[in-house]
Parts: C-alpha cells; structure tokens; sequence
C-alpha cells in the first residue's frame, strides 16, 4: 500500500505550529495520487443569494484554497470599433490567398474569450460565440452537430444558412436558428462579404462531453457537392408559423433528429423589429423594458432546451431597474446606443457591440441616445429552469431588494 508521509506523526503528538503551512505541504505531496486535500475552509466564489445584495457584489474567485483550476466569467464589453476591423483583415488575406482560411481553418472567424476563462472559448459557462466573415463564393460544407447553435447577422443583407432544406438568406438583425441535430450549410453566393455572430451552447456540452459533428450527409446535394438542395424556399419556416397562435396540423414540428428544439429556423430582423415597435406604448418591464422571447410555436417552450433568445427595446431615455438571476446573459446591440451597469461598472456600449452579464450579478441598460436601442438577448435560463436553479431578484426604485423569481 503506497503511503504518502515518509514519517507519519506519531499519535498524540501536538500538530505543528504552522498547520496552514503543514497542510499545503502535506497537499503539494499527495498530489500525484489525485487526491486534493481540505487544507482550509474554501470560500465560496459565489456570494450568498439572500444575504449579499450589494452592487458592486462581482463575482470573483476565491482566495482561499480552492481548485487549481477554478474559473469564474467576468463581465465584459467587446466593442466592435476594436474588433471588427480583424474581419476585415481576414477578409483581406483570405482574399489575396494561396488558399482560402476557410478551407484551411474551416471558419473565417475569431471567438470571443471571457476574460475571466483563461483563454476558454467561451463568453459564460454555457455559451460560446464567433465572429464570423464570408467572403463571396465561400461556403461552409454541410453538417450536423449536438450543439445548438444560432447566427445573428450583422451585415445589411447576403449570405444564407440552408437549415434541414430551408434556405434562409440572410438580412442584418436575423436570427436563423440551427437547432441540434440539423443538417445546415452556410454560404455566400453574394457579391461581399457578410458578417454574423455564431452563438451556441457548445461550451456545455463540451463539459457534458457529449460534442459531436458528422459531415457525412447522405441526402440529396445541390451542384457544388458541399451544401444540401434547397427543399423549400426562403420564408418556409414563416409560412408554416408565422401566423401567431395558429399551427399547422399536416406536418411534424420535429425537423432533424434534435429533440424539444423549435421547428422554425428563421426570424427575419424586419419582423423583429416591427413587432417590437407595436408594442412600443406599453408601459413595458420596470426591469428589462419591452421584451419579446422567440419561443417554440409547438409547445412554447425556448428555442433550444438550453438557451433563451429574446429581443429588447429601450425606448430613448429608458432607463430599467436593476436586476439580477442565477442565469447569465448575452447580448448584442442591433440598434442605439447606452450603458449597462454590471456590479457596479458601467458598460457603454453603441451599434454592434457585444457585452456579457454572468449570473448573479446586479445589471441595468439605460438608453442614452435620442434613437431607440434594440438588443439581442441570448440567456441560459431554460436550463437554469430545467435544473431547478433559476431565481432573479429585482431592486425598487428605493433600494429595497424584492425575489422576481424564487
Ligand atoms: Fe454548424
């Protein structure tokens, strides 16, 4: 039997005086067995949920003995003034080529790091996002993946995404959805280049380990042998949904082999838009503002089992109160320009830029501008729902702390 002390100490005997040192000592030692000592009582990273209110209450990692590797997001802003312009450099080399990137790397994109991550690729726990450019002619080969994931399109119009035979050509402040277990192909037969960000759930299942892709499609191909033939034309998916609270009977709401995911693949950001806009002279959420959640039309559930999306507008001047949950958001501004304060540092923010609020943190948006902002909200929240761990709190306008959600 392996014994980790050389000279275990005799029984009686009094401790060291320096335990705390001993104990790290005894810690560093016992390391190659996998085993990790309790040295000292490891502070929580998370504060408590009822008892610390405070606003500047950021989430940090302990101090004390904890794992090695524990990590914990931050909140953050990339301001797309400081990253677009990578785009286009890519852009530009893959441009005057050999060979294209995408050919080499399979994307032209970067991913946006927390800083809080040491360099994973991921925005939360739960979330990742890319960057990503098209140039014309580019395409992404068909393919099917576990991870749910969705694109936000940031250029005025061009591109597509055939999601399961539905073609969706995109147009600035889409969302095209490519729910698990779809057969999707992204291109550009446009004549420059697009941009949209790639969101998904892919850090989750990464930790589930549960990750695959297969691009072995074996259905019908359209000329070029890497993109699936369009089945049905742009606008399908609003066809068959897009008349609210009416769904069809003749057809399954089951689309690729995923489950409990939404079977429309396409929300036009011109809807979107316009149906924020209708909904302007309500009085609204004190916290959030005017909000719609895209919802699966068969069962009104979020799109993907994983995460939320919705859409917010402030109206100018519009300020919320501040509110937190045990989810973490994601957003992007389409529209506008404010701040958000997050724990008690504020955030500008204006067109394009992206801002990450980890759970459990105070966070409220103010508009700033003359203009209305419009932002796209991506959230965990159903799987906090599912795994019984959603609570928000809100705070009154005089500072007093109410449970939203218990
Ligand atoms: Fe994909």
């Amino acid at each position: 039997m392996a014994t980790v002390t050389k000279e275990p100490p005799a029984q009686g005997r009094a401790l060291p005086v320096n335990a705390r040192e001993a104990m790290e000592k005894l810690n560093a030692e016992a390391a190659p067995l996998h085993i990790w000592m309790r040295t000292q009582a490891n502070a929580p990273a998370q504060r408590p949920w009822f008892r610390e209110t405070g606003l500047d209450a950021a989430g940090k990692v302990a101090g004390g003995r904890v794992g090695t590797a524990q990590m914990k997001p931050v909140p953050h802003r990339w301001r797309w003034s400081e990253i677009g312009p990578y785009l286009d450099q890519i852009s530009q080399i893959a441009k005057n080529a050999d060979v294209s990137p995408i050919e080499f790397a399979d994307r032209q994109q970067f991913l946006l790091t927390n800083p809080g991550l040491g360099g994973r690729l991921q925005v939360t726990s739960t979330i990742r996002c890319a960057v990503s450019i098209y140039n014309p002619g580019d395409v992404a080969p068909v393919h099917i993946h576990t991870p749910n994931a969705s694109r936000t399109i940031l250029s005025e119009k061009g591109g597509y995404t055939n999601v399961e035979g539905e073609r969706c050509e995109a147009a600035r402040g889409d969302l095209i959805l490519t729910p698990n277990g779809t057969w999707h192909d992204h291109g550009n037969d446009g004549a420059a280049p697009v941009v949209w960000l790639d969101i998904l759930d892919f850090p989750l299942l990464e930790f589930l380990d549960i990750n695959w892709l297969d691009d072995e499609f074996h259905g019908e191909r359209e000329a070029n042998a890497r993109a699936q033939a369009v089945v049905h034309q742009a606008g399908y998916s609003k066809k068959l949904y897009g008349s609210g609270g009416m769904l069809p009977g003749f057809v399954s709401h089951q689309r690729g082999i995923g489950h409990d995911t939404t079977p429309v693949f396409h929300y036009r950001g011109a809807d979107i838009r316009a149906a924020l806009d209708g909904l302007r002279r309500e009085q609204g959420d004190p916290y959030e503002g005017i909000t719609l959640s895209f919802v699966n039309p068969a069962t009104g559930a979020s799109l993907f089992p994983t995460l939320q999306y919705s859409a917010q507008l402030l109206r100018p001047g519009e300020e919320t109160r501040l509110k937190r949950e045990t989810a973490s958001n994601f957003y992007v501004v389409l529209e506008g320009r404010g701040f958000t304060e997050i724990a008690g540092q504020r955030f500008d923010w204006q067109e394009n830029d992206i801002i990450v609020v980890p759970n459990f943190l105070w966070r409220r948006h103010v508009n700033t501008g003359q203009t209305d902002a419009v932002i796209y909200d991506v959230s965990d929240l159903p799987l906090m729902q599912k795994i019984g761990q959603y609570r928000a709190q809100g705070r009154e306008a005089n500072g007093e702390v109410t449970n939203l959600v218990e």
